[in-house]
This record gives structure tokens, C-alpha cells and sequence, in this order.
């Protein structure tokens, strides 16, 4: 199916230079980095498709805000205009900065588990997944049954699978589950959406359990987009509306801004009404982030962010947005690529399972394709499977991820039409000599995340 590409909803008033080196500087780069794409310098990539996080553009307005940010240590305008938008958009009282989302896990995190304790997700971004362990407790995942055969289009394969959460609440006793957390979009599944009315059923299983409920909101407004596109009764709702509705089902969120708030740094804890809870993290902020006013960032990052979080909601945008990732999908469609399919909101999940069906799970298909993509066209990307997943906490054996994706995360508002062209020429080429791909083998890795760290090697 011919797809057309959604218009740029903007004009390109700044530019930065970006440059493909040849093969041969590729293949030697790539080597150098230890086949870790994490250790590549940037300026050695042509299009880079890493992560979607920190690696937006600001708008006129955002770039105007940071020279309006009030840098004062305490009590700065910045800080209050933030509180505003985040008190405006999500409907919960309080709202503190962190400076990012990992720093939002920590604050919070702490201070609902620890050993013996679990928390259960629609599922962990990795981070998060960390955070909840270093907190002494253990994370299980719970996401839908379909969400986990990429070719299967269902519109919310990011839910949480109500009834398999229920009886994981009833197995495991529900005292023990410190906290149910929704990651919206659910990123590790594809970028895939949850759904309003799953997030109401989820919300009465924690009513009744007593167990609070907490959102990953990183991806908030994408979310909705799709929440707007594929449940009926949201069609002709305004996007902040229906992400308002879906955070009045939840008690606190921890958002890293620097994805549908489009800024390069930043992070939110928001608490619906649980002031005692709401003191406990200014605590924290105080002693890991800085001053409650600041949460770890500059006044003009806080400036920027506040403007930022409407502009993730602007529904133009969106469809430009999400347009670019369905521009690519169709592409796939036609040289028949699989990936998590319907396309989610951040990024394209191609099933490296499917095109190397020869590599197995523990010599990384989806690192694979990632060394692969950086050889064939500069493209930097990551894995999204068994490498991310890593070892066993508690016997240290390489664990087996649901998915072997590559991520092509699309940052917002950078790359063109020709520049998505590219990524799908070099995945067509890969695919037409993916049988003489190798799969890798670790040779170090560090006991927490390894992934953004570890050194490999192909297996000869
Ligand atoms: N939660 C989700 C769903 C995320 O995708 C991320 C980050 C975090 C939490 C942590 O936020 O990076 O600001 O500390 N995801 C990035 C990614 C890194 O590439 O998907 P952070």
C-alpha cells in the first residue's frame, strides 16, 4: 500500500552537518568500538537512530524560553511556570523535577520496595528494570499475549494482560507487590500503545489489591495519539483530554521529558494527592538531584520543558510524527520485512529473529542487525532483545528476551524524507545477504547494564 509522507509541520532554521564515511572507516569503527554501538562516536554516524531520547530539536519557542530561565538556586520562575504546565496537563498536585527519567525511578522507587517485594509491568523499560532491582526488589513483566507475535496487528498490543496480573498478584501475595507500573507507550514492546480502557481495568485490580499504581509517561502523548486513532469513544477528544483521562486512573508517574517533551534533558515525578509520599521524594530530590526547585537541572532546561510538554500534545505534530514511522512501516510492508507490527510510536521494531532466523537467541540477532545497519549505511541503532535483556540477578545465566528486535528509533522533528529512504534501502540490502550474517559473543561485560557497555565479537 502506497503510504504518503505527512509534510514537515515546520521550517528548518538551523542546521547541523552530518557526514558517511566510507565502507571500509565504517568497518574499521564498528571493530573498534568492540561491535558495541554504544561505543561509536557520533560523528562517525550518518543517521542516528540510537534512541529517540535527548535527541530532538526545539522549537523558536522552546530556544526563547532558555534565555528566559531564571537560574536562581531556589524558588525560580522557571520552576513554577513547570509546575504549572506538568499541574495543567496531567491533573495531579504535585509535580518535581528531576533531571531525568531514570533519576524520577530513583527518587521514587526506594521508596515503595525493597527486598522480597515486586513490582509488575505491562513492562520494564531497562532502566527502570534496574531501578526497581537496585531498590532490592524483583520486576515482572505482564504484557498481552499479542503484543508478543510481531505479526499479529492488534491497535494496543502495549497492555498489561489484566487477568495474568491478577493471579501474579494472588501467586505472589498481594503484600508483596510494592507497585504496578504502566508504561505508556510501552517501549520495549515496540513503542506500542495502552489502551484508556486498559488502563481503567488495571487501575480497579490495583483498588482492589491496595497496590498503587504508578505510569512510565515517557511517551504520554503518542499514547493518546493512538488512543484518539483506535478507541472509539476517544475519537473526537482533544489530545490533552484523553491524557488527562488516562492519568487520573494512576497515583504518580515518572516521565523522562527528553522524549514527547522534546527536550535534551529532563525528568518529571508527578503524585497525584499522596502528600506524605510527595515530601519523601523532595527528600530524595534533595539529596541525589538538588534543590527541590531545580530537581538537578539548569532553570532554562526547566523553561524549555514547560513549553515543551504542550508542544508533545500538538495533534499536527503527531501526525507528522507517527506519519514518519508508518512511511517506513509501509516500506517494509512492500520488501517484506518484519517487524512489530502495527508500527509504534517512537520507532520501528524489526524482528532480526525472523530475518536471522540461523542466529540464536544468546548470540544476539538484534545486535546483529544493529552491526550491521552501521556497516551497510553509517545507521546507528540498538538491540532491543536478549543483549538488552541480560543476565539472571540471582543465577547470572543469559536470560531469553520475549522479542529479538532491532530499534530504529526516530529522534523528533531531525531526519527528512531521503534520510528515512536510506534506512530502508540498507535493511532491503541486509536482508538480501542476511544468511552470511554472524551472530556475537560477549567478551566483558559490567554487572548492571551491561548492554551499553559490553564488549563482543563475532562468531566465527
Ligand atoms: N522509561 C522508559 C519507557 C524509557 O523509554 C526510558 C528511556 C526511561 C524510562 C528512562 O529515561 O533515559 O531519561 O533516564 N529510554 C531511552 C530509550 C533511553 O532509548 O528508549 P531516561
Amino acid at each position: 500500500m502506497a503510504i504518503k509522507y505527512v509534510a514537515e509541520p515546520f521550517r528548518i532554521k538551523m542546521v547541523e552537518p552530518i557526514k558517511m564515511l566510507s565502507r571500509e572507516e565504517r568497518e574499521e569503527k564498528i571493530k573498534e568500538a568492540k561491535y558495541n554501538l554504544f561505543n561509536l562516536k557520533g560523528e562517525d554516524v550518518f543517521i542516528d537512530l540510537l534512541t529517540d531520547s535527548g535527541t530532538g530539536a526545539m522549537s523558536d519557542k522552546q530556544w526563547s524560553g532558555v534565555m528566559r530561565g531564571d537560574e536562581a538556586y531556589a524558588g525560580g520562575k522557571s520552576y513554577f511556570k513547570l509546575l504549572e504546565a506538568g499541574q495543567d496537563i496531567f491533573g495531579y498536585k504535585f509535580i518535581q523535577p528531576v533531571h531525568q527519567g531514570r533519576a524520577a525511578e530513583k527518587v521514587l522507587f526506594g521508596l515503595l520496595m525493597g527486598s522480597g517485594k515486586y513490582a509488575i509491568s505491562n513492562m520494564f523499560f531497562d532502566t527502570t528494570r534496574a531501578h526497581v532491582e537496585l531498590a532490592g526488589a524483583r520486576a515482572i513483566d505482564c504484557v498481552v499475549e499479542e503484543a508478543k507475535d510481531p505479526t499479529l496487528r492488534a491497535p494496543f498490543k502495549g497492555n498489561m494482560d489484566v487477568e495474568k496480573l491478577e493471579k501474579l498478584i494472588n501467586e505472589y501475595g498481594k503484600e508483596n507487590i510494592a507497585l504496578v507500573v504502566m508504561t505508556i507507550t510501552n517501549n520495549s514492546a515496540g513503542g506500542q500503545p495502552v489502551s484508556v480502557q486498559n488502563m481503567r481495568d488495571v487501575s480497579a485490580v490495583c483498588k482492589k489489591y491496595g497496590i498503587p499504581l504508578c505510569i512510565d509517561a515517557a511517551r504520554y502523548a503518542e499514547n493518546a495519539f493512538f488512543v484518539k486513532q483506535r478507541e472509539e469513544e476517544f475519537k473526537d477528544w482533544a489530545i490533552k483530554d484523553i491524557v488527562r483521562e488516562m492519568f487520573s486512573y494512576a497515583d504518580m508517574f515518572t516521565m523522562s521529558a527528553k522524549k514527547d517533551a522534546i527536550v535534551n534533558m529532563g525528568g518529571l515525578v508527578g503524585i497525584k494527592e499522596d502528600e506524605e509520599l510527595y515530601q519523601k521524594v523532595k527528600g530524595n530530590t534533595i539529596s541525589f538531584e538538588g534543590f527541590t526547585t531545580y530537581g538537578g537541572l539548569s532553570g532554562r532546561d526547566l523553561e524549555a520543558l514547560a513549553v515543551g510538554l504542550y508542544e508533545g500534545l500538538d495533534e499536527d505534530y503527531l501526525r507528522y510524527r507517527i506519519g514518519q514511522l508508518e512511511y517506513i512501516a509501509a516500506k517494509l510492508d512492500e520488501a517484506g520485512i518484519a517487524y512489530q507490527a502495527p508500527v509504534g510510536g517512537h520507532g520501528v521494531f524489526i524482528d532480526a529473529k525472523a530475518m536471522f532466523p540461523h542466529i540464536p537467541y544468546n548470540e544476539f540477532p538484534g545486535q546483529a542487525l544493529a552491526v550491521e545497519l552501521y556497516k551497510e549505511a553509517g545507521i546507528r541503532t540498538c538491540d532491543i532483545g536478549s543483549y538488552m535483556l541480560g543476565n539472571d540477578p540471582d543465577t547470572g545465566e543469559q536470560l531469553q528476551a520475549e522479542f529479538e528486535f532491532t530499534r530504529l528509533a526516530v529522534p523528533r522533528r531531525v531526519y527528512t524524507q531521503a534520510h528515512l529512504d536510506i534506512v530502508v534501502d540498507a535493511l532491503i540490502a541486509i536482508k538480501e545477504r542476511a544468511s552470511e550474517v554472524k551472530g556475537y559473543r560477549i567478551t566483558w561485560e559490567p554487572p548492571v547494564l551491561r548492554h551499553f557497555q559490553a564488549h563482543l565479537e563475532p562468531v566465527e
